[in-house]
């Protein structure tokens, strides 16, 4: 029996950085330091530097940075924001928390994107912003869209939750917007020990205030200044990001590796697979592939030992959540599309050659069936 391929191998990846982590979770224990604090600090530093940006604010997850950015622009209730509707559904809370309303557009099918072409024909005098999402790692087309956000004087709000590092015609995603967000999630590209997020900007007024409202809507202590939420990023998650952050320039070229050799191997099979665009370089996030069979695919790698996932089943306009928007299956047509024929393959640095062609013959042997 050959041993099982897990769809992510977390704990192979903490092991590779396990001294390290101890060392700096030791030293939190012993400073205390454990909202925010030095490490945090030094850690916005860092991963501002590593975008190419001018500030970074640490966040206790993607989510919230993703609410504070569009609480800088001042979007709230009856105002509409355009974003997509194939992505995790955390891009659409920050939506609903400010007490606005998303305006899905569907996707470009090779690259899972929102479609800059079907920007415009959703823009009402009620929009005030524009969300698109760099998913799975790939950077979504910026610079059509930044033409739309300058025509008619929209901020665009990158998520980039999943593609940390990414770069766009040769420059890191992050600063194209008026900020961008990260998630921290152990999961993702860059992961901390528990939840985490940031926002990131070039705009200091901005970082300011996301400073303020991420700390109780202070500055000074038990002075608020306005409702703010309690968004800090833990000391102990900002040590973790600190030493993370230092291989992560590694683990995007394993990845790399990793997704170079699925399209070798799987080059000839039947599947739709992933694509970087020209002017894109993804960190691969997810490699995901599509086949109207997905399903049965699905099951025949899990009973083969290969682990794997949706990214995602239900597009957002489809959800229950959302049901009061008014869409209905038919809609955004790409999207649905790639929700149901969308299967995520094993993805991670630490994959070594010999499973990555167990993952390729396994689905080769479903075609053979
Ligand atoms: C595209 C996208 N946006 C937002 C989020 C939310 O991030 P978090 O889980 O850190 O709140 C995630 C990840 O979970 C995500 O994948």
């Amino acid at each position: 029996m050959t041993d099982k391929i897990p769809y992510f191998d977390l704990p192979a990846q903490i092991r590779s950085v396990r001294k390290d982590l101890d060392a700096v979770i030791a030293k939190t224990l012993d400073n205390t330091s454990f909202c925010l604090g030095p490490d945090t600090a030094q850690f916005e530093k860092d991963f501002a530097k590593y975008c190419g940006a001018e500030h970074c604010v640490g966040f206790n997850s993607g989510t919230s940075a993703l609410h504070i950015a569009l609480m800088l622009l001042n979007v709230g209730p009856g105002d509409e924001v355009i974003s997509t509707p194939m992505t995790f559904v955390a891009t659409s809370w920050a939506i609903s928390y400010v007490g606005a309303q998303p305006v899905y557009v569907d996707i470009d099918d090779a690259t899972f994107n929102l479609d800059p072409n079907l920007i415009e024909k959703a823009i009402t005098p009620r929009t005030k912003a524009i969300m698109p999402v760099h998913l799975y790692g790939h950077p979504f087309d910026i610079d059509p869209i930044l033409a739309i956000c300058r025509k008619h004087k929209l901020p665009l709000v990158e998520d980039a939750a999943q593609a940390h590092g990414a770069k766009y015609k040769g420059k890191t995603i992050g600063t194209f917007g008026e900020s961008s967000c990260f998630s921290f999630y152990p999961g993702k590209n860059l992961g901390a020990c528990g939840e985490g997020g940031a926002l990131v900007t070039n705009n200091g007024a901005y970082a300011a205030r996301a400073r303020a409202l991420r700390e109780h809507g202070s500055t000074v202590r038990y002075y608020h200044d306005e409702v703010g939420f309690n968004y800090r990023m833990e000391g102990i998650q900002g040590a973790v990001l600190g030493v993370k952050l230092k291989h992560l320039d590694k683990w995007t070229t394993e990845r790399r590796r990793v997704a170079k050799r699925y399209t070798e191997l799987l080059a000839d099979t039947p599947l739709q697979l992933p694509r970087q665009a020209d002017w894109a370089e993804t960190v691969w996030h997810l490699y995901v592939v599509r086949h109207p069979k997905r399903d049965d695919l699905k099951k025949h790698l899990e009973a083969n030992g290969v682990g794997c996932a949706l990214h995602y089943p239900v597009p957002l306009h489809l959800q229950k959540c959302y049901a009061s928007l008014g869409y209905k299956g038919g809609d955004f047509p790409v999207a649905e599309k790639a929700a149901a024929q969308c299967l995520s393959l094993p993805m991670y640095a630490e994959l070594t050659d010999a499973q990555i062609q167990r993952v390729a013959e396994v689905v080769k042997d479903f075609f053979k069936k």
